[in-house]
């Protein structure tokens, strides 16, 4: 998924930008599309900006909580679109006002967070063609909503955030890897891998496969995680999170070698979504490690 943002001011904390582009890939592939080729843009805005938006083009002079610009009237129109090898389809436009979030997650008594992710949740389904005008679509949308909301796990007040034996928060982990697999250079396999490499520090590094022409000197999520890592003086390491819009994305057998350098109990993450992780710790994964 490509993230199109305009913070305008608003900086946004990196858990919560995963969060974000982690909850666009599952809408995405729940619809049956490939997160891998869209891509949608979300502004931040103040009260008044949203406010003239919203008489503008909806004809109601007053401050919403969010706004979807759809490129498309429905999948259909969207699946009909003819697309060259590379191309990206852009989804529409997301416009959000924090605000207005700020208020209402006091208001239901949830973290911002949550309040931001299902708002952008419900307005990325906007752009994919759902609305809210009867009870029956109303009810389909509510339903997809819930099962991105599901799959996002850590969001849920009654699901407690998993945590791996070392206490790092695979779900947090998780969500870092398939962000950072929004920058996979992957133009020969079109299998974006990402990875986040988490130090004794606290420290999260991020990495994506990066391919090349030459096939065999392309690299793979992990190793780049793990080399930034080193590279920048930590060498101890808590857990790794492996993460594809594809799916379950572990670490191949360079990879696990590679790792095992530093350490075999550290825990490796992956599984499809947010909701279905499955951790090992890495001796498990590669046992009888090769040692000098
Ligand atoms: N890949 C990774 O980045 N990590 C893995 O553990 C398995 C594979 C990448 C390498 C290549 O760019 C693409 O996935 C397809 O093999």
């Amino acid at each position: 998924m490509k993230f199109y943002l305009e913070e305008d001011g608003h900086q946004l904390e990196e858990p919560l930008r995963g969060q974000l582009l982690c909850a666009a890939t599952f809408c995405a592939a729940l619809e049956g599309l490939d997160p891998a080729r869209c891509a949608v843009s979300l502004s931040f805005v103040e009260p008044e900006e949203i406010r003239r938006l919203n008489r503008e083009y909806r004809e109601n002079d007053s401050v919403t909580d969010v706004l979807s610009f759809p490129q498309f009237a429905d999948l259909d129109e969207l699946r009909a679109q003819p697309l060259g090898d590379e191309e990206e389809i852009l989804l529409g436009d997301v416009v959000l006002c924090l605000e207005k979030a700020k208020q209402q997650a006091e208001e239901y008594g949830h973290s911002l967070e949550r309040e931001i992710v299902y708002l952008f949740v419900h307005s990325i389904f906007h752009l994919l063609g759902y609305d809210h005008m009867n009870e029956a679509d109303k009810a389909a949308m509510r339903a997809v909503e819930e099962e991105v909301m599901e799959r996002m796990r850590l969001l849920r007040k009654d699901a407690p955030e998993q945590e791996d034996a070392a206490g790092a928060n695979m779900h947090r982990l998780y969500a870092a890897a398939l962000a950072a697999a929004e920058q996979s250079y992957s133009p020969y396999s079109h299998f974006p891998v990402g990875a986040a490499l988490l130090g004794e520090s606290g420290r999260v590094y991020t990495g994506c496969n990066v391919e090349n022409a030459c096939y065999n000197v392309g690299i793979c999520a992990e190793r780049c995680a793990c080399l930034k890592a080193v590279s920048e003086g930590e060498r101890k390491f808590r857990a790794i999170a492996v993460a594809s819009p594809k799916g379950d994305a572990w670490p191949c057998g360079a990879c696990r070698q590679f790792l095992a350098e530093f350490g075999t109990d550290l825990s490796v993450i992956s599984g499809p979504d947010a909701a279905h992780l499955e951790c090992h710790p890495l001796s498990e994964l590669l046992p009888k490690t090769f040692t000098l």
